[in-house]
């Protein structure tokens, strides 16, 4: 694919809709209900489909994320927390599979191939997850009491991840990334959108829906990991504690351990366009940290890319 031209050099950056170099159309996104939709992967119908079918449980719980804000590593804490009475760590399936068949999307799995697939034979509590922002999500998922948890991180991090993540369909330099990232036509994007549709569901519904950071989870991964367990329902006893549970999951679902896994180093997710497992483990590192929102007030996407392409083009 051709790099992209990009005009963030000018000191009068344009970002006015008509100027947007079709940056959609090279991912493949289109724009469904209000966000870009990565369709040649995830089909606006499955979409529509797990809308329209998914019965939530109250006993569900949905991991959600936007694309490279640690959706893998959340995956593997969330699946060795809940099930840690059924395996440990030398026998978990987290050994022999990467977290993302573990938890499946209800978009780009489970509704892709099956508009209505059975669900109900899998054991409670059922673990999902999916991309997709708040608004999109099925009506049942907001009716019921189950239990989401989003994982978000500093966007600046996130687009060069994503990067790094896609150098197998394009060769696009971090600037059209970021220019990319700014028009909000990203994967799921808006980024300003997506994150706030789920940081006002936590403050409204804090017992359904847990918000997290990647920085957080990085800088005291063993306090945020007992945060999640008891937001779960699955919270460690003291004697868990005592006897160091808590560290040795924190330990197992690190990035140095899971990126080491057989599956992990080199396995392929079956019928997946990701080429290989290795891609969801590059890193791993915090390089700038995530201010937490006071209020939604001003958190709209186009003022924020507004001050980055600023900041860019006084810095140039
Ligand atoms: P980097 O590219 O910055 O390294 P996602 O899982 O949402 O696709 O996000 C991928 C990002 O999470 C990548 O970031 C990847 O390296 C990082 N990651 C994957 N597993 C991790 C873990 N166990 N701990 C910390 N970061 C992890």
């Amino acid at each position: 694919m051709e790099s992209k031209k990009s005009s963030l050099g000018s000191s009068t950056p344009d970002i006015s809709p008509s100027a947007a170099p079709s940056y959609a159309y090279a991912l493949g996104l289109t724009q469904f209900q209000g966000f870009w939709i990565p369709s040649r992967h995830v089909p606006t119908s499955s979409i529509i489909s797990f809308q329209k079918y998914f019965q939530a449980l109250d006993e569900d719980i949905i991991v959600v994320s936007k694309p490279k804000a640690g959706t893998t590593w959340l995956k593997a804490l969330v699946f060795t927390i809940v099930n840690r009475h059924s395996y440990t760590l030398s026998n978990t399936p987290l050994n022999s599979a990467n977290p993302h068949q573990l938890i499946p999307f209800f978009d780009a799995d489970l509704y892709k191939e099956n508009p209505n697939p059975d669900l109900s034979k899998i054991s409670s509590p059922r673990l999902f997850s999916t991309h997709l922002p708040y608004s999109m999500l099925a009506d049942s998922i907001k009716r019921s009491n189950c239990r989401i948890v989003y994982i978000t991180r500093n966007p600046f991090d996130i687009i060069v991840s994503l990067r790094h993540f896609f150098r197998f369909i394009d060769d696009w330099s971090v600037e059209d990334y970021l220019e990319m990232f700014c028009r909000g036509e990203e994967p799921y994007g808006p980024f300003w959108d997506h994150a706030l549709g789920y940081w006002n569901m936590s403050v409204e519904k804090p017992s359904n829906v847990l918000f997290m950071r990647y920085e957080e989870l990085k800088e005291d991964s063993v306090a945020q990991t007992k945060r999640l367990a008891e937001f779960l329902g699955f919270a460690f006893s003291m004697e868990e504690e005592k006897t160091g549970v808590v560290n040795q999951i924190v330990d197992f679902c690190s990035f140095n351990n899971l990126k080491d896994l057989e599956a992990n180093k080199t396995g392929k997710i079956p019928r997946s366009i990701i080429p290989s497992n290795k891609l969801f483990f590059r890193s791993g590192k915090v390089f700038r940290k995530v201010h937490r929102p006071q209020t939604s007030d001003g958190f709209s996407s186009g003022r924020v890319a507004n001050i980055i392409l600023r900041l860019i083009a006084f810095c140039s």
